[in-house]
């Protein structure tokens, strides 16, 4: 057996302690996830997203005087550059909008290189200001509306985002169930995408390639883009009994559920019975009683049948349906809130670097002789 042979490997590199950090820790205990020690249940009960960003990239909690001196930093940070404006107007109007995010963050870094920014606080917080703009301006530009100015001057993110989209000020639990998601979408330590962008910040690229790759990652339907997709199954079935049959069929065959199963998780997502609260009382406000019960059914369907629960995505996705967010939003706002945790992750693998580069179990032919066709 060659050296190669010996060597241990894992699927997906599951279970694999791939590096340190002090950002965030979950799936230690049943259904924990701390950010910078803070339990996701106490974030969502008593904080905003401004705060969670604060503390994820900064490592502890803001003042009250910080924190209003951030939300105004923010808030002044929405205005996109000119020739953004004119990249985004020139990506057709049917494209996906995580490619907008993406190429609209690629451009970005064009625009302001990380060389031209006071420190990197500075670059992560100019990307999370700018990132809901971009997606709502592409969006408006080709519908022939712009973003409302009082949209520009809303204190944070979730009210920028609805007031934007929905063109007047949101109602607070509306505002409020968004600013919750985006806190509960914020960090989960060495994800896909994280790991991506970490990788890349690992060969010393810049912060704009670390973040673009990480885009790309988080697309992927097993990753950030479940949440669409977890829509698309539960607007499938009208009832809960046409729900508990067809996933009953298509767990015979053998198809992926959109929205269950966790790779850290083993019995419980923390995330997912916060979001599940919130769309109860949003399903109550927007007075939708069909599609909770359904999506309820094929949960316990779930547990019933393969003991899978639901994921972060099972229920933002109902709560973004009721606060009236077009379906190709859902991933783009994960991406608003997970550029805290990438900046964060970016930061931290910068200020102890080691050059991220595994290596593979070999599995193809043993050495043989090249046959030459011609005379070199
Ligand atoms: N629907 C149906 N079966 C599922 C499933 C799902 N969503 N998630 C896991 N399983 C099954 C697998 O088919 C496998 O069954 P088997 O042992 O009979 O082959 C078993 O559970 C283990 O799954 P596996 O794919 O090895 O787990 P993983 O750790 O590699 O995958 C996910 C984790 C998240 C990629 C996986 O659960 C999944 O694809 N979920 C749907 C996409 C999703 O919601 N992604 C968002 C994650 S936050």
């Amino acid at each position: 057996m060659s050296d190669t042979a010996t060597k241990k490997k894992s699927g997906g590199l599951a279970g694999i302690v791939a590096g340190d950090s002090s950002i965030c820790v979950c799936g230690v205990g049943d259904h924990s996830l701390t950010y910078r020690g803070y339990a996701i249940e106490d974030l969502t009960e008593h904080a905003t997203f401004e705060e969670v960003a604060w503390l994820l990239l900064r490592g502890e909690a803001p003042s009250r005087g910080e924190l209003e001196a951030y939300r105004l930093k923010l808030r002044t940070l929405r205005r996109l550059p000119e020739s953004l404006k004119r990249v985004l107007e020139l990506i057709p109007h049917d494209s996906s909008m995580m490619d907008v995010m993406r190429t609209g963050t690629s451009f970005l870094g064009n625009l302001e290189p990380e060389t031209c920014k006071k420190d990197h606080f500075d670059v992560a917080d100019h990307t999370i200001a700018l990132l809901g703009p971009m997606l709502l301006y592409w969006n408006l530009y080709h519908l022939g509306k712009s973003i409302p100015e009082a949209a520009l001057n809303e204190p944070s993110l979730a009210g920028f985002f609805l007031h934007a989209l929905h063109g007047k000020s949101p109602d607070p639990a509306v505002r409020r169930a968004l600013d919750v998601s985006l806190m509960s979408y914020a960090e989960h330590e060495f994800n896909a995408s994280t790991f991506t962008a970490r990788t890349i910040a690992s060969t010393l690229a810049d912060y704009y390639s670390a973040v673009t790759g990480a885009i790309g990652a988080l697309s992927g339907p097993l990753h950030g883009g479940a949440n669409e997709k977890a829509l698309e199954l539960i607007q499938r079935f009208n009832t809960p009994e046409d729900a508990k049959a067809g996933i009953a069929k298509m767990l015979k065959d053998k198809d992926l559920i959109m929205g269950f199963g966790h790779r850290v998780y083993a019995t419980g997502d923390p995330r997912s019975p916060i979001m599940h609260e919130w769309s109860k009382k949003l399903a109550e406000l927007v007075d939708n009683t069909e599609m909770l019960p359904v999506a309820e059914a094929i949960a316990k369907t779930m547990w019933d049948e393969k003991k899978l629960f639901p994921n972060a995505d099972f229920y933002s996705a109902t709560a973004y349906h009721f606060m009236g967010i077009p379906t190709p939003m859902f991933t783009p706002l994960f991406v608003m809130s997970r550029i805290t945790g990438w900046s964060a992750h970016i930061f931290e693998q910068r200020a102890n670097n080691k050059l991220i580069r595994p290596i593979s179990r070999y599995t193809g032919p043993e050495p043989r002789t090249w046959a030459p066709l011609e005379q070199a």
